[in-house]
């Protein structure tokens, strides 16, 4: 079986991202270089849940509190975070400051997809704990936000990637699975690809699929 999550990035250095500005600058997040509220936007399947959550995690990696040492730190979705959620920002920055987090963060995935009376109450909440923590927010929609809230954040595009860009990835991936596979046989099956990072592990799972069948047949 093509185990994906085998091929999950573990770092910001494991992730493909064409633009190197943007690398540098996702790395200094999770290194905490920078500090400030980020919004990583742009198409489908361009790494931005991914990289808000290494970057959460590299952040749950300084946790020296002993006693808050197996709380997990979860992300929120914007479609289900609750408007005492949102009101408790605060509070969450507090206890992980408190866990030696620096910066305190809290991630909200696909922010957009908040009630327009929430991001109100998010932006007022930000404003008054200015300089407290940070959010790493993620959306494919940042034209949907109130011009007002996402002036809050530094906006980071996530663009799609080529179908190019996932050549050398698929290779490695299909690789790692124990099989040898040629440029053009992953170009083939890339020919589809919208530039989403589903389709490339799609790919590899096509390919893999159809060597390890391709080796029980006698
Ligand atoms: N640039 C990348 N390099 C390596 N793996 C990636 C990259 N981008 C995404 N992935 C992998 O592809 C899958 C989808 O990525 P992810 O969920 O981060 O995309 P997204 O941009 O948040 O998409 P959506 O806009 O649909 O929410 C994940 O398993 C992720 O680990
Ligand atoms: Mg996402």
């Amino acid at each position: 079986m093509f185990d994906r999550n085998k091929h999950k990035p573990n770092a910001i250095a494991d992730m493909v991202i064409p633009n190197p500005k943007t690398r540098e600058r996702l790395e200094d997040y999770e290194n905490s270089r920078r500090q400030g509220n980020v919004l990583l936007h742009g198409p489908k399947g361009t790494g931005k849940t991914c990289a808000a959550e290494i970057i959460g995690k590299a952040r749950e990696k300084q946790n020296d509190n002993s006693v808050l040492k197996s709380e997990g730190f979860r992300s929120f979705e914007g479609a289900t975070i609750t408007e005492k959620e949102v009101l408790s920002v605060p509070d969450e920055w507090e206890w992980r400051r408190q866990c030696g987090m620096k910066p305190p963060t809290i991630v909200i995935n696909e922010i957009d997809k908040m009630s327009p009376a929430m991001l109100e109450k998010l932006k007022a909440t930000m404003d008054q704990n200015e300089g407290k923590g940070q959010i790493i927010a993620t959306t494919n929609n940042r034209h949907k936000l109130p011009p007002a809230l996402a002036d809050r954040f530094r906006a980071l595009e996530m663009p799609a990637l080529s179908a190019d860009d996932f050549v050398a990835p698929v290779m490695g991936m299909v690789e790692k699975e124990g099989f040898s596979v040629t440029e053009a046989e992953v170009k083939a099956v890339l020919a589809t690809s919208t530039g989403s990072w589903r389709d490339a592990l799609d790919a590899a799972e096509e390919i893999t699929l159809r060597k390890s069948k391709a080796q029980q047949k006698p």
